[in-house]
């Protein structure tokens, strides 16, 4: 997602705005510029794609001498990422960069046009800039200006503002977005993320919500509510390992901790007040399509499996999943009422991009659900729905999982809608049930402690079976790839009441089943299979809301009244599980082997 950094002092302040949005791609981002304003003169420079082709463009340029300067990593989201929407965005003599979504963005643009303002991008963050100059030539200092204009957003921001009429000050607002504040001697930093300033500066003040101010040379001045505010600042990782793990042991766990506030930049701008909008997808997409084809590989195939069990149920249309890599050499029938949907984190699976080419050839139809932007299986699609994970470097997929089964909640909803299939009430549950899906995400620190007590005693055994129904069963399936990708330890998800049918034969006290006992989904039924297990001394770790007192662990997740709500908390359940058990064997959480995170080969 966008990244944001600003610097103020004597040093060469292009390379230090590129080298700390350097250390900000991590994020993800599609174009990039800067802003500098030295000896009182404005320069700004952008480019689309990578931060090298924005260092080609500004290679002629120096900026020596006291000065500020702001930069930006853009990653789009409203208008293309073109050159025009790239950030710094200009007015008259200001420039602004901002992180975040300004909601009300089409009322400012609107009111500002009809004041004879023109306007040269597609984004909600040029609205800012503008009213600032508008606000600024009512004859108010420039802060007031600022403050003016920081009082009518509506939305998430971090935001930072430049002017030829203040051109030793950064103006800066913090509301739902992450900022930090960092000083070294005289010189001031402002980033997104510490590693932007780790190495450079020594401490930071990290804003909160609500915070803005504005900082000069040595000094700098915050407020919250229009109340002058101190602060105190912390000092900053000396390692820029640890500064980019924020600092969690392992960038699984730190993924882990973040699927909380990605899903909030999923469902950005889709989930409306009552109803789901996809601005990605043509309103005929779905013009004689009767049934939905999904193919993908590992977790994403799991993803697809949960969004099956959605889209037959409350969009009434058939849905098949397919592993990419069986699909491709099965002779599929493939006939051209069926929409193609692929799912991939990295969108460079080779089998997933294959299976992809060959129903393009036999003419359905393709849309993907991909993570990355402009990658191959992006490019092959007639449309993408980005699931703005942000860029995920654990190999074990965690926060990647958890979004494309938003979107595919979401498509559920915004079919269902299509084909009038479900009632009003019906929707309203299911919007309000994805606007509680971020709180159900946020990690307890007390059910992390939990499940590391428990994690000792599961290091051994000759296996674990994870079970569930339902959802519940892709979700079991997911859990045990997470736990074998990086304990080692051999690991199966099964229907739960399939484990009769063969596999309870190996139940014994040895034998560890984790079990998905979610409140509002069939859970007389799954209860009764787990008895089934208990009865044959398998070892059982239920999770559930409920007590569950014939088991011998229990992992309680909050009550919900919604079963992707407790989807959502048992996925955080299953990988802090699988990261405690790896992390006490000694293994390499982020690098478990044999595996890659872009599997190109077939
Ligand atoms: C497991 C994992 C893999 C991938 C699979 C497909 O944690 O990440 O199973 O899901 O290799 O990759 P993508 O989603 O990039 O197509």
């Amino acid at each position: 997602m966008c990244g944001i950094v600003g610097y103020i002092g004597q040093k060469e302040k292009k390379e230090i705005i590129l080298d700390a949005l350097k250390e900000l791609e991590y994020r993800g981002y599609d174009s990039a510029g800067i802003a500098v304003i030295s000896d009182g003169k404005l320069n700004h420079f952008k480019a689309v794609g990578k931060i090298k082709n924005l260092e080609e463009k500004a290679s002629g340029f120096e900026s020596k001498g006291s000065g500020i300067a702001i930069g930006h990593t853009r990653w789009a989201t409203h208008g293309k990422p073109t050159e025009l929407n790239a950030h710094p965005h200009l007015g008259a003599f200001s420039y602004v960069v901002h992180n975040g979504i300004i909601e009300n963005y089409q009322e400012l643009r609107k009111e500002l046009i009809d004041k004879g303002i023109k306007f040269v991008s597609q984004t909600d963050t040029e609205s800012i800039v503008h009213l600032f100059e508008q606000n600024l030539a009512t004859g108010v200092e420039p802060f007031e200006a600022f403050k003016a204009t920081i009082n009518r957003l509506e939305g998430a921001y971090a935001v930072l503002l430049i002017t030829q009429v203040a051109p030793d000050t950064i103006f800066f607002a913090k509301n739902g977005s992450p900022m930090l504040l960092a000083r070294d001697d005289n010189d001031v930093y402002f980033a997104s993320s510490d590693t932007a300033v780790v190495g450079r500066a020594k401490e930071a003040y990290y804003l909160e919500d609500g915070e803005y101010g504005f900082a000069k040379t040595n000094s700098v001045k915050l407020y919250s509510k229009d109340t002058p505010k101190e602060f105190v600042t912390k000092p900053l990782p000396e390692d820029k390992t640890l500064a980019q793990k924020d600092g969690f042991r392992f960038f699984m766990e730190k993924e882990i901790y973040e699927q909380s506030s990605v899903m909030n930049d999923t469902m950005l701008g889709r989930v409306l007040e009552d109803t789901i909008e996809f601005e990605e997808l043509d309103k005929s997409l779905f013009d004689g399509i009767r049934a939905i084809k999904i193919c993908a590989c590992g977790t994403s195939y799991h993803a697809g499996l949960t969004g099956a069990y959605l889209l037959e149920r409350m969009a009434k249309i058939p849905c098949q999943v397919e592993i990419a890599s069986e699909f491709r050499y099965k002779e599929p029938l493939l006939t051209p009422d069926t929409l193609f949907i692929t799912i991939s984190q990295s969108g460079e699976t080779a089998d997933t991009l294959e299976a992809l080419k060959m129903a393009k050839r036999a003419g359905l139809k393709s849309l993907t659900i991909c993570n990355v932007d402009n990658s191959s299986i992006v490019r092959e699609s007639d449309y993408a729905i980005l699931t703005r994970a942000g860029i995920e470097k654990g190999v074990a997929s965690t926060k990647a999982f958890a979004t494309q089964v938003m979107v595919l909640w979401m498509l559920t909803i915004y079919l269902a809608q299509k084909r009038d299939t479900l009632d009003k009430e019906s929707i309203d549950t299911e919007l309000n049930a994805m606007r509680h899906t971020p709180k159900a995400l946020i990690v307890a620190r007390l059910l992390h402690e939990r499940i590391y007590r428990l994690s000792k005693r599961y290091l051994h055994g000759h296996g674990f079976f994870f079970i569930g129904r339902d959802i519940f069963y892709p979700l079991a399936l997911e859990g045990a790839l997470k736990l074998k990708e990086i304990s080692y330890l051999h690991a199966e998800g099964y229907p739960a009441g399939e484990m009769k049918h063969g596999p309870i034969a190996l139940a014994d006290a040895e034998l560890f089943t984790i079990a998905l006992m979610p409140k509002n989904m069939l859970y007389d039924k799954i209860k009764s299979n787990v008895e089934e297990l208990i009865a044959r001394d398998a070892t059982i770790l239920a999770i559930s809301p409920d007590t569950f007192g014939m088991a011998d662990d229990y992992i309680k997740i909050r009550h919900a009244d919604h079963p992707m709500l407790e989807f959502f908390e048992m996925m955080l359940v299953t990988q802090i599980l699988a990261l405690e058990i790896s992390i006490r064997l000694g293994n390499d959480v982020d690098m478990p082997r044999n595996l890659a995170k872009s599997v190109t080969v077939e």
